[in-house]
């Protein structure tokens, strides 16, 4: 990644108290912390900025879905023994809430980034570092319940139902997996915006990344084949000038998505540092007037209990 990124520059601040066995987890552009892993497209930074930023997302996506899942695991949680696994688990925003909320269950959450603490945790929880696309560390049969949220912009194009089978082999029969996806580019936009999008939009093409995953998740699902009870949900998260509060929550962490992929974007973009953050600020301003929205879906499904082979 970041090919065209010669000049690093390193923070000399101490790493936070976190799983990072050594220094080379990370990686230091333009000042930002980034995974250190070549040959993955996954290009947002790992710093505490952007964990900020995902502890954000995670609040407004609660309260866009009015829960913290959709599969009808709740009695599946409160067994004594349960495992529960999430994949690019970020900043456990999720899996913090969900191990409070459900203390019977063990939860593990996986990263390509060790960004998660390891001391103030609860007991119930445990991470690991380990890239989603060289197959999962667990034998088959492992987790009851298996959730995965936005990593549209890590997984490639055709890797797509690869992942949905590794993540199937590491789920018991009768266990249920859920994913969580976002089309970034959002609907309805100002001219400003539509600029943007095309960016943000060829930065994903040129990663051979899937723009369009939402809504291929309920078929990737029927092709696996041993996944049964597909339930697709839709929902918004929405920015026009009703939404108030919760409005300017979104567009305070869409804004922070673009302040993120700057370093990728200025060039593309052919503007300079500041014309970039002057028109963000225009961005910002478009999501509101023009209603604008960004469109999500989730889709679970239970492992059938007889694999066919
Ligand atoms: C957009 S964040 C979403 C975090 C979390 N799922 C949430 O909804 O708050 C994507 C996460 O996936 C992780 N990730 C990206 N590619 C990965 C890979 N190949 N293997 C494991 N984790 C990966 C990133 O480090 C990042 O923490």
């Amino acid at each position: 990644m970041g090919n065209k990124i010669s000049k690093t520059s390193k923070k000399s601040t101490p790493l936070p108290s976190t799983n990072a066995q050594e220094d080379s987890d990370f990686r230091y552009i333009g000042g930002r912390r980034y995974h250190n892993v070549e040959s993955l497209k996954y290009p947002l930074p790992n710093d505490d900025e952007e964990l900020d930023r995902l502890h954000l997302q995670h609040f407004l996506l609660r309260y866009v879905w009015q829960r913290n899942f959709g599969a009808p695991v709740k009695h599946i949680l409160n067994q004594d023994g349960t495992k529960a696994l999430d994949v690019g688990c970020g900043a456990g925003s999720w899996i913090f809430e969900m191990a409070s909320d459900y203390p019977n269950t063990q939860f593990t959450g996986l990263d390509i980034s060790p960004i998660q603490p390891t001391e103030i945790k609860p007991k119930n929880v445990n991470f690991i570092k380990a890239n989603l696309l060289n197959g999962l560390p667990f034998e088959n049969d492992t987790f009851d319940y298996i959730f995965q949220r936005f990593l549209f912009s890590s997984i490639p194009k055709d890797s797509w139902p690869d992942v949905i089978n590794e993540l199937t082999r590491v789920l018991k029969p009768g266990g249920y997996l859920e994913l969580v996806e976002i089309n970034h580019i959002p609907f309805q936009l100002g001219p400003a915006s539509i600029q943007l999008s095309i960016a943000v939009e060829k930065l994903h093409q040129l990663r051979d990344l899937d723009t369009q995953i939402p809504y291929k998740l309920r078929s990737y699902f029927e092709q696996q084949g041993n996944l049964e009870n597909i339930t697709e949900e839709k929902n918004r998260i929405t920015y026009g000038p009703e939404t108030g509060k919760l409005g300017q929550a979104g567009i305070e962490n869409a804004m922070l998505v673009v302040s993120h992929l700057k370093t990728y974007l200025l060039e593309e973009m052919k503007m300079t540092s500041e014309e970039f953050d002057n028109n963000r600020d225009v961005i910002a301003k478009e999501l509101r007037e023009f209603d604008s929205y960004h469109d999500l879906r989730c889709v679970y499904a239970r492992k059938k209990e007889i694999i066919e082979h």
